[in-house]
C-alpha cells in the first residue's frame, strides 16, 4: 500500500471520534482525506475551525461551514496530521507552513486527535527538520539564536505564511527534550511559533498501517518535567 492509503486509512478511523458539534480541522494531506471524508458526514456536526487557507478551501468546497474561532468558544475535537510523533504523542507540525493556527486550534480544544501514516511515528524526533514561523524582520537574529542551540537553520525561501510571516526549517536540533526546547525557542523575540508541539501534545494518534488502523495513546512521560 502506498503512503497516501495509509494517510486515508487513519482519516477514515478519525471520524469514529467526530460527535457533533464543531471540528476543529488542521492541515495537509493526511487531513484532506479527512476533509473529504467528513464531507460524507457534513450533516452530523455544526461546522468546522480551520487552520488554514487551504483547508478552509477545502472544507467550503464541500460545503462544510467554516466559522472563526473567536466566535466558537472550546471545541471538543480537533483532528490534525504530523512530520514525526515520539510514544509520548509529542509531536513535530508545520511541514506545511501551518503551525501557528494549528498550535492555537490545539490549545483550544479538548481533544487531539492526531492522523498519520505509520512511518510518522519515531523513537526521538528530529529527523524532520523542525519548522519555526518568524517575524520576517527578526529571520536572521532567530537564525543566530537557533545556531547557538545547536541548529542549522535553513529559510524557507519563497514562503509566507497564512499569517504573512517566514520560515526557518532547523536541522540537527537535539530533540530529545521537547518540552524544555519548546520553551526555549518560544523565548527567542521574534519566533511566532515552534513546531514543537510537546507543551500540548496530541492524545490519540491513530496511524495508517499495512494492516489497518493503529491507535496509540500517549506513554507516561518520564525524561520531561
Ligand atoms: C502542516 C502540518 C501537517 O500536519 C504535517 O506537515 C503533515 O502533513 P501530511 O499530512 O501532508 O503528511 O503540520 O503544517
Amino acid at each position: 500500500m502506498n503512503q497516501d492509503n495509509l494517510k486515508r486509512i487513519a482519516a477514515q478511523t478519525a471520524l469514529e471520534y467526530i460527535d457533533g458539534g464543531l471540528i476543529g480541522v488542521g492541515t495537509g494531506s493526511t487531513v484532506n482525506h479527512f476533509i473529504d471524508l467528513l464531507a460524507g458526514i457534513k450533516h452530523k456536526i455544526d461546522g468546522a475551525v480551520s487552520s488554514s487557507k487551504a483547508s478552509t478551501a477545502l472544507l467550503q468546497s464541500h460545503g462544510i461551514e467554516v466559522l472563526e474561532l473567536n466566535s466558537a468558544g472550546e471545541l471538543a475535537i480537533y483532528v490534525d496530521g504530523a512530520d514525526e510523533s515520539n510514544h509520548y504523542l509529542q509531536l513535530i507540525k508545520g511541514g506545511g507552513g501551518a503551525l501557528t493556527r494549528e498550535k492555537i486550534i490545539a490549545a483550544a480544544s479538548k481533544r487531539f486527535v492526531c492522523i498519520a501514516d505509520a512511518s510518522k511515528l519515531v523513537q526521538v524526533l528530529g529527523k524532520f527538520p523542525l519548522p519555526v514561523e518568524v517575524i520576517p524582520m527578526a529571520r536572521s537574529m532567530v537564525a543566530r539564536h537557533l545556531v547557538k542551540l545547536g541548529g542549522t537553520p535553513i529559510w524557507r525561501e519563497g514562503v509566507i505564511t497564512d499569517n504573512g510571516n517566514q520560515i526557518l526549517d532547523v536541522h540537527n536540533l537535539e530533540l530529545s527534550q521537547p518540552i524544555a526546547l519548546e520553551r526555549t525557542i518560544n523565548d527567542i523575540p521574534g519566533v511566532v511559533t515552534v513546531g514543537l508541539f510537546a507543551l500540548r501534545s496530541a492524545d490519540i494518534l491513530i496511524l495508517g498501517t499495512e494492516d489497518g488502523a493503529k491507535t496509540i495513546y500517549a506513554e507516561t512521560i518520564e525524561v520531561d518535567p
